[in-house]
Order: C-alpha cells, then structure tokens, then sequence
C-alpha cells in the first residue's frame, strides 16, 4: 500500500516536474525605430525572454508569413532564443504590420509592430463627375484617378456603401495604370442610380471620393409608366432599328473636365468616352487645336477600350496650359468636347506661347517665311526673327520658385536633399545653389546637385556634419530675371556642438 502511495506520489511529483519544466515562450515586444527611408535597411530582433526551448519561430507580415521575396527579407537565428529579421531596401511595399510568433510544445506567443515609414504619402484622388446625357441605354464612365501619393495603390469601388464588383453586362472596372481605375456603367438603367464611391488605400492612408448618379425621367417607382417607357423603348428600336438601316449614328462624347488639384508636377488625366454612336470609331486629341502627339515622359494617349481614350499629363508645368480637345469621328460624323487646363497661379499666354513655337528654328518653319525667294527670304526672316526675339524677351516670364524647407530629422550622419522647383517663369533656366553667399561647387565632396528636370534641380548633402550647417540659397535665372529663395540648416543642438568641439580636437 506504502508502496502503490509513494508511487501516486512519484507520478504526480513527477507531472508537476514537467509541466513546470516546459514553460510556453515569452517574446519581448520589438519595435521598428530609427531612420527609415527609401533604400536603407532596417532590422528587428525577436527575442524569447521566458520559456523552454526548442522554439519555433515564425515571421508574419499583415498576417502572412514572410516569402523571401526578391532577397527582400532575410531572417537568421541569432541562438536558440533569438531570431532576427532584416528588410534591405525599404520602399513603400516594406510598410506593414510585422508579426513574431514563437512556439514551443507548451503554446505560443506573439508580439507585431507596423512599418510605417516616414515620408511616405498618403493618396488623394482627383474628384469624378458623373456629366454629360445619363439617359436609359447610355454608356457612362468615371475615371479615380491618384494625383498625389505613393504606390502601390488598391481600388475599390463601392455603390451607396456596398463594395461593387465587375458584373458581366452591367459594371466593368478595369485598372488602367497604377494611378488610375475606371468604373464603365454599361447600360444605364434606373438601377445606376446611386452614389458611387472609390476608395483608393496605401500603406499609409486612404482617400475617397465620391458623386451620385441621377438619370433623368427615373422611372423605377411607378409601373404605368414603367409599361409605357416599356412601349416607348420598343417603339425606339424599331425606329432605331430602321434608321440603322440608312445609316449609323455619329458619335457624341462626354464632357471631361480637369478637375482637382492642378499644380506642378501633379500628374492629372482626363478621359474622352463615348457615350452614343456606332463603331468604328477614329480618337484624336488637340491641344489648342494642334493635334497632340504623345511625348515620352510628358503626355501619353492610350485606349482603354473601343469606347474610350485617356490622356494623361504626367507631370503639370507651365507648359501643359492649354485647351485640349477630344474629337471623334465615325463613318458618319464626329463630335468634340474641350476644357480648359489652367494650373493654379498661371497666366494663360497662348499666343505667345505658339508663335514662339512656330518661328523657331524658322529654317523649318512652314508658317510666315516660305513663300519668298531664297534672298528675300532670308533677310525678311532676319528681321522677323530680330523683332520677335525682341518681343519674346519683353514678353518673357521671370522665374519664380517655391520655397523650400530643411525638415525631419537632421542628424550627424544622415542626407539630406532639398528641391529647388520653379512654379513659373519660361525657359531657359540656369540653377546655381549657394552657401552662405558662396557658390555651390558639387566637386565639393560631400554635395551633389542634380537637375531632375527643367524645371527642377535637388541639392543634395550626404553626410551631415557640423560643417553643413549654413544658409543655403537656390538662385534661378532666365533673360527675363531671377528669383531666389533660403534657408537655414541647423542641426540638432548637441550634436553639432560636441562634433564642433571634435573638429577642434577639444573632445
Ligand atoms: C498586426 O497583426 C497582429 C497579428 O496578425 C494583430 O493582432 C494586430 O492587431 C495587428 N496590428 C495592427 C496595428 O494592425
Ligand atoms: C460635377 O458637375 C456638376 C455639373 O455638371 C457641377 O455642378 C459640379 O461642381 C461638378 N463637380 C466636380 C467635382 O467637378
Ligand atoms: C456618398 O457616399 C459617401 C461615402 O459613403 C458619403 O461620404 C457621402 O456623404 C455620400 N453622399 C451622399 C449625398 O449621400
Ligand atoms: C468642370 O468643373 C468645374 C468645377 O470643378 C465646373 O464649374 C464645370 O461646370 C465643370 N464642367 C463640366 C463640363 O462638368
Ligand atoms: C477650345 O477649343 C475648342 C475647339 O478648338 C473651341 O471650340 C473652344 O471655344 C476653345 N475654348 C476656349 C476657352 O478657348
Ligand atoms: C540667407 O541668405 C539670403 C541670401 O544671401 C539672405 O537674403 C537671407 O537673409 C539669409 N538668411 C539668414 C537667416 O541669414
């Protein structure tokens, strides 16, 4: 009996031994700190501060476990209880909510933290109007188009709050580029009616806008009307069907408008539909009346489908003002809708504009100069050119910049680059920086200075240090004037003095 006692007894003790012995994991939180920018690495560390190994570890991002995707991530083990995981070349993919799980036949544990890098910009969406004829049978389409923001974007779509998806016949929602996402109502009917809504998301943030959609003479309530629209919509077809039999119909286009913010370098699209008429059908855009040829890096026309053409302008400048025109043409007629681009605090100089364009080079002009003998030609051409040039650098805008800003964090060590934009003023444009009155020469180590564009020059300190502190100018300068703009650069307090103190040799 002493005997069967003392053996419960070892059993339970025993029990006890191991079920003390095999404690689940314990993670100590982790968190993303530190710099986190475009191109830099950052690391985490995922540490078991209680329980019995062996441990399994396992990394998540937004609750997926971590591929190994394109060398991206990497994840080591430090020891038994440590792992570790690095994310090289942040971008703004990287951002998310990271998990650690550990577990060990006992149970699990799990600690997250997001990603959230700084800088970052959240989406904003340009406004869509439902315009133009929305009547029975016609065609509509909108188009959500970011202005500002950093890829990757997700759509959505939603009509009076619910989530709407591509429905055969009815709804198409097509993704065009990465900005831009183009809800089609194929057939209005008195079921389109509603407030649309499209929702664009990143990493950071999300914005969404919305209009509704009222189709005149709605007739959904009452049924006699709803019989009799029936007799009427059979009469149409015949009619329709008959003078289909003469002839097509032409094409009628939607009204587009350049909506939203329209300011320097934004990127803005507008969208040309058709809405009525018979295929095929022949798109050409204008911009004040000279047809539009796409330019790398600057306009690009490209159609969606038979029924629509978008033109998008990729970065706004003082040269995408203008009056731009859709025109579509069938085998029986065409139709042309304009508007306006005028970007915020532009002067709309049209003509000026052009006749510079077409004088010069005026060896190839087909304008003023070509119907005259070689002599006459030439020197009649000469003073024109004299007299223009004349009138041109009278009529020339002085540049004007914005200013700019030192901001987030300055520290011993990090770069930092400011951007010198010119919001007006014509071409061409020379850049100079300057530091505390002196010159900026990008021989100087540790600056560079680039031009991005015409219109654009970044400067660019890559390793802070208490010699960087100073009062930086961006000067611009065309034949019309200049124009320039400062700011201060002061590191953060007690760096820059005991690194001062280090240059001296005095620490
Ligand atoms: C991050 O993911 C974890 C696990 O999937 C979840 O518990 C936590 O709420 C998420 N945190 C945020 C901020 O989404
Ligand atoms: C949409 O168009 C209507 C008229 O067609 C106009 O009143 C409204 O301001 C427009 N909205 C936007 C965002 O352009
Ligand atoms: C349309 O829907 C959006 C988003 O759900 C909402 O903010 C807006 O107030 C709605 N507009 C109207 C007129 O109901
Ligand atoms: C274009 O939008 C402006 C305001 O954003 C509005 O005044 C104008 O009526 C709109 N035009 C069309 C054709 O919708
Ligand atoms: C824009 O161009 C179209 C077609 O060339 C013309 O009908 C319209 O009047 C122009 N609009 C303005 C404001 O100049
Ligand atoms: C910085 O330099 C500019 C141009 O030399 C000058 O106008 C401005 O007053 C200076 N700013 C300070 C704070 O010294």
């Amino acid at each position: 009996m002493d005997a069967l006692i003392f053996l419960r007894v070892l059993v339970v003790y025993s029990c006890f031994i191991v079920s003390q012995g095999l404690k689940p994991p314990k993670i100590k939180p982790f968190h993303f700190s530190g710099e986190l920018n475009v191109g830099l690495r950052t690391v985490v560390m995922c540490a078991v501060i209680d329980g019995s190994p062996p441990f399994d570890f396992q990394w998540l991002k937004d609750s997926r476990p971590l591929t190994s995707s394109g060398g991206r991530f990497s994840v080591e083990s430090f020891n038994e209880f440590t792992s570790i995981l690095t994310i090289s070349d942040l971008d703004s993919e990287s951002n998310g909510n990271y998990t650690c799980r550990v577990s060990n036949s006992a149970g699990s544990d799990e600690k997250s933290d997001s990603l959230n890098m700084r800088g970052f910009r959240t989406p904003t969406i340009k406004p869509f109007n439902f315009s133009g004829v929305l009547s029975e049978g016609r065609r509509t389409a909108v188009m959500c188009v970011v202005t500002d923001g950093d890829v990757p974007f997700t759509f959505s779509w939603f009509k009076d709050g619910k989530p709407l998806q591509s429905e055969e016949g009815h709804f198409s929602i097509q993704l065009f580029d990465e900005f831009t996402s183009i809800l089609t109502i194929k057939k209005l009917d008195s079921d389109s009616n509603g407030n649309y809504t499209c929702r664009v998301t990143n990493s950071v943030g999300s914005d969404e806008k919305s209009d509704i959609l009222i189709m005149r003479g709605n007739a959904k309530e009452n049924p006699f009307i709803k019989a009799m629209a029936g007799i009427y919509f059979y009469i149409a077809v015949v009619l329709i069907h008959s003078a289909a039999i003469e002839g097509s119909k032409p094409p009628r286009i939607k009204p587009f408008n350049f909506s939203g913010e329209l300011s320097q370098g934004l990127r803005t699209a507008v969208m040309c539909v058709i809405i009525d008429g018979d295929r095929p059908f022949d798109f050409i855009w204008f911009k004040d009346g000279a047809p539009l040829v796409p330019q790398e890096g600057h306009f690009s026309v490209e159609s969606v489908n038979k029924f629509t053409s978008i033109l998008t302008i990729e970065h706004l400048n003082s040269d995408s003002n203008g009056n731009y025109s859709c025109r579509v043409t069938n085998s029986v007629g065409s139709d042309q809708k304009s508007d306006v681009l005028m970007m915020k605090g532009e002067i709309y100089l049209l003509s000026l504009r052009d006749i510079r364009r077409n004088l010069f080079p005026f060896g190839e002009s087909s304008g003023i100069c070509n119907n005259f003998n070689m002599a006459m030609h030439l020197f009649i051409c000469f003073l024109v050119a004299i007299f223009m040039q004349i009138h041109l650098v009278e009529g020339l805008k002085p540049p004007k910049i914005m200013p700019f800003h030192f901001s987030g964090e300055l520290n011993e060590g990090l770069r930092v680059a400011v951007m010198c934009v010119i919001i007006d003023g014509d071409r061409p444009l020379d850049f100079k920086w300057f530091k505390d009155g002196d010159l900026l020469s990008p021989e100087k180590s540790h600056f560079s200075v680039q031009i991005f564009n015409e219109f654009t020059s970044i400067l660019t300190i890559e390793q802070l240090s208490a010699d960087s502190n100073g009062n930086y100018t961006c000067r611009v300068t065309n034949s019309a004037g200049s124009d320039e703009k400062s700011d201060v650069l002061t590191m953060k307090g007690e760096t820059w003095n005991i690194n001062r103190l280090r240059h001296k040799g005095i620490v």
